[in-house]
């Protein structure tokens, strides 16, 4: 064998059983500090070329002399390796703590303040975390709003169920009390009311069971126009009387997958709501297209436009724009439109709405 391979094969054999000696080390400091670790990688480096220099000194025709320099050398270079290890070791630590204490902040201030400025892992796990409170931030917002739109929802429907029961009170105590002139105007009264609050009641549980998730919808291929036309129709008693035309108009042909029953209610909801923020001799148009891969309907009328503060806030549960809570024969609870918009939703479709010159348009979206 010739020296060279000797060497080599010393060395190798040297730097090997070192290595196993670093690597049962870097196991038993598994858990302390990310710093141990770069140190034992700057000792193994150091003691692999002692040991295989060491092994080697026969071979290599090395004077005891020349030998002893040589270890001598590498402990002193060994040294500084393993203090120059720990120093970088130490910012690694650094930086970690860093991230460490931005993290506990984050739980208490809802911000992630960590920098950018340190090893590349760490800052893509700085920018991982920032993003991560940005959602958080977002999604405990948006429970927020939730919470608060229950709680208003509550107060306005207890208040808006209160008042039709004073009334009805009062009328049937007056009936009782036979000091009624006109009962007959009486009873139509107590009907209108009555039939106000069995839609308010059939409204709330109608969005209870879409935010609940036991809304099941029966799925099958609709016509989008006829479902249109058979709304229009409906709604047609009610703007006849609002002195309103309504018309529809349906250019494609789309079939979707849809839930005739609750599709029909959503789009009944925007077509009476359009009826009834329209003025006499106003008009209403409801119109059907298919485009790649999606049907719209649109309802355009002439309200007048929603301020654009509050066209944000139009599906929200129980929103009713500024006028007076102060329930009318046609008016509703607000909850029209919180129901449209999770019909639609729950058809994996969207539903908006944006200001028209004399009005508003609202526009529901599908996949068909
Ligand atoms: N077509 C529309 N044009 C103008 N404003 C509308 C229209 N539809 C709804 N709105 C506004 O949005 C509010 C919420 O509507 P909705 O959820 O249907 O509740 P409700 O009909 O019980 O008032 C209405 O009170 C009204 O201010
Ligand atoms: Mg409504």
């Amino acid at each position: 064998m010739s020296d060279h391979v000797l060497i080599i094969a010393i060395s190798l054999g040297c730097s090997a059983g070192v290595c196993v000696l670093g690597a049962g080390l870097v196991w038993v400091l598994r858990r302390r500090s990310l710093r141990w670790g770069i140190a034992v990688v700057a000792l193994v480096a150091v003691g692999s070329f002692v040991a295989a220099l060491m092994g080697t000194a026969q071979a290599m025709f090395l004077s005891a002399h020349d030998l002893q320099v040589a270890v001598w050398v590498s402990v002193v270079a060994g040294t500084v390796s393993v203090a120059f290890a720990l120093v970088v070791g130490q910012l690694a630590v650094r930086w970690s703590r860093i991230l460490r204490d931005a993290a506990r902040d984050f739980g208490t201030q809802s911000s992630f303040p960590a920098g950018d400025r340190g090893p590349a892992e760490f800052d893509e796990l700085a920018a991982e975390l920032r993003r991560t409170s940005d959602r958080l931030n977002e999604a405990q917002a948006r429970e927020r709003r939730l919470e608060t739109s229950r709680r208003e929802l509550v107060a306005w429907v207890s208040h808006d169920l209160r008042t039709p029961l004073a009334g009805l009170r009062a009328m049937t105590e007056a009936l009782e009390d036979e000091m009624v002139a006109d009962p007959a105007a009486y009873y139509t009264q107590m009907r209108s009311e009555v039939h106000r609050m069995t839609r308010m009641v059939d409204d709330l549980f109608e969005l209870s069971r879409i935010h609940s998730g036991t809304l099941q919808l029966s799925l099958q291929e609709v016509s989008l126009g006829d479902l249109v036309s058979e709304t229009v129709a409906g709604a047609s008693a009610v703007a006849r009387a609002q002195g309103v035309r309504l018309g529809g108009r349906a250019r494609d042909e789309a079939l979707v997958t849809a839930d005739p029953a609750e599709l029909s209610r959503a789009l009944s909801n925007l077509v009476i709501n359009a009826v009834r923020h329209t003025p006499v001799d106003g008009q209403v148009v409801v119109r059907v297209r298919a485009d790649e891969g999606t049907a719209e309907v649109s309802i355009d009328d002439e309200c007048g436009g929603i301020p654009v503060e509050d066209l944000a806030r139009v599906f929200d549960v129980a929103w009713r724009g500024n006028h007076a809570r102060t329930p009318t024969a046609d008016s509703g609870a607000g909850l029209g439109l919180a129901i449209v918009q999770g019909i639609v939703e729950a058809h994996r479709g969207t539903v908006s709405v944006t200001n028209l010159s004399h009005g508003c348009r609202f526009l529901v979206r599908l996949p068909v």
